[in-house]
């Protein structure tokens, strides 16, 4: 079975959990898109895991990790994730893989994310760790690659050729300094001669792996409405984030996927700038925030929080088509005696019952809640559906109903133990 697995909202909606729960059934765990502007959590017997670029299921001893050709990797993090988890008595270099064809993120990809940022009069809030500028180079031809961190005098010339360009860019735009060629040259051999044995080709692996029908988990990153196509653009990132990236991130046809799985938080959230619907006002925000712990995996960025939005889910269930959803987060609701549910926006006098396509009535609609009542007690300690509040049984069957999905996967916890299936 193999299963891709999405964020429907805008990231950091539990994933890495999820992706760690389903491992134990497959038998390769695969990135496939975004880098290291993901942050996956996963809480094991009381210690606490991020990953960013490694896969969530890395903690299964016996899993085969892949990242994908659609990840933009940053060695200097990967390498240090890898020893990270070797402090911890965790090898992962036997069974991880990088593809050839990931491009890589060098210190110029990072600087001029921030430099982009502090030009520009409406801010998008990135990571700052290089991903759009790294995917720009991807498609415009000039990117770097894992399999070229292998070759001296192929990257030397690549090298040099961005560096020609960039400085260019650098000096006469930004006013910054720019690069010497030399000390990059240098880092950067030393990350490929150190990788060497993890990088590789992902896709024949991946296809051996379905030949002999092993099971593929693919882990997506950011969520749906962070995609570069159909998110909040330009307040996005720049990968496909939706199921369908899974193919192009790996070169594993979509007849192979067998299974797509939506992961939503009970409520909202979302770090960095852009539309926001159902966001809380002040105070709100603040207890669902420190409830919730809702703080950027990566950045530690305060995020922003709000109700459920159905339309938004419900356009989510569509562009990914999903089979089944992941509800994350039941219990940060447990206190609550009202809980809102929003089923359409109103922009104008005109009534949204889809997701609109326009910034501006994004930005500007008032959200249409439907209210649910609370049902104000604590979930975190059960380990059956079944004994799930009545209350909150209904909230869960709501969005159901409004989202045009299942719900398979109930969390009530960070814990790996603190999840009920249906
Ligand atoms: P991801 O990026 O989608 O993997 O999500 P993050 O790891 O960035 O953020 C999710 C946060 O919620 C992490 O701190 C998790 O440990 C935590 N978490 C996941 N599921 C639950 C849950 O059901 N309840 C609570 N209270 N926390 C959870
Ligand atoms: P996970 O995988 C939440 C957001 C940033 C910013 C926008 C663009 O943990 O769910 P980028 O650095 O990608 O160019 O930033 O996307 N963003 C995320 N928000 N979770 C993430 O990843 C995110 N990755 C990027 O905050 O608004
Ligand atoms: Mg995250």
């Amino acid at each position: 079975m193999n299963t891709v697995l999405v964020g429907l909202q805008w990231g950091d909606e539990g994933k890495g959990k999820v992706i760690d729960v389903l491992a134990k059934d497959a038998a390769y765990i695969v990135r496939f898109q975004g880098g290291n502007n993901a942050g996956h959590t996963v809480v094991v017997g009381g210690s606490t895991f991020v990953f960013h670029l490694l896969p969530s299921g890395v903690l299964h001893k016996d899993k085969r990790c892949l990242i994908g050709n659609g990840v933009v990797v940053d060695p200097d993090v990967l390498l240090g994730e890898i020893a990270a988890l070797r402090r911890k008595g965790i090898d992962v270099c036997r069974r991880l893989t990088i593809s050839e064809h990931a491009h890589v993120i060098f210190p110029y990809h990072r600087i001029l994310d921030g430099l982009r940022e502090t030009k520009r009069e409406r801010k998008i809030g990135t990571t700052g760790r290089g991903i759009g500028p790294c995917y720009v180079d991807k498609a415009s031809r000039c990117g770097i690659r894992m399999g070229d961190l292998l070759n001296p005098s192929l990257l030397e010339r690549k090298l040099k050729d961005n560096l020609a360009e960039k400085n260019e860019v650098f000096r006469n735009v930004y006013g910054h300094e720019g690069f010497a060629f030399e000390a990059l040259y240098a880092m950067y051999l030393s990350f490929g001669h150190r990788l060497k044995d993890l990088v590789g080709d992902t896709a024949a692996i991946l296809h051996r792996a379905v030949r002999r029908k092993k099971s593929i988990l693919f882990e997506g990153a950011q969520g749906t409405f962070l995609d570069v196509d159909f998110g909040t653009y330009p307040y996005v990132t720049s990968s496909s984030t939706i199921a369908a990236g899974a193919c192009t991130g790996t070169g594993v046809a979509p007849t192979q996927i067998d299974r797509i799985i939506g992961v939503v938080k009970a409520y909202a959230t979302r770090v960095g700038e852009g539309p926001f619907m159902t966001e809380f006002p002040g105070i709100m925000g603040e207890a669902i925030r420190t409830k919730g712990h809702e703080f950027g995996a990566t950045t530690g960025r305060p995020r922003r929080c709000g109700w459920f939005d159905a339309v938004m889910v419900r356009r989510a269930v569509m562009l990914n088509g999903v089979d089944l959803m992941a509800m994350m987060k039941l219990d940060v609701l447990d206190n609550l005696k009202t809980i809102k549910v929003c089923t359409a926006y109103k922009y104008k006098g005109k009534v949204f019952r889809d997701f609109p396509s326009d910034l501006e009535v994004m930005q500007k609609a008032l959200p249409v809640y439907k209210d649910f009542k609370g049902w104000q007690e604590t979930t975190s300690h059960l380990r059956s559906y079944k004994k799930l509040p009545p209350r909150a049984k209904a909230y869960v069957r709501a969005l159901e109903d409004t989202c045009g999905a299942k719900v398979d996967i109930i969390s009530v916890g960070s814990g790996r133990e603190e999840t009920l299936f249906k």
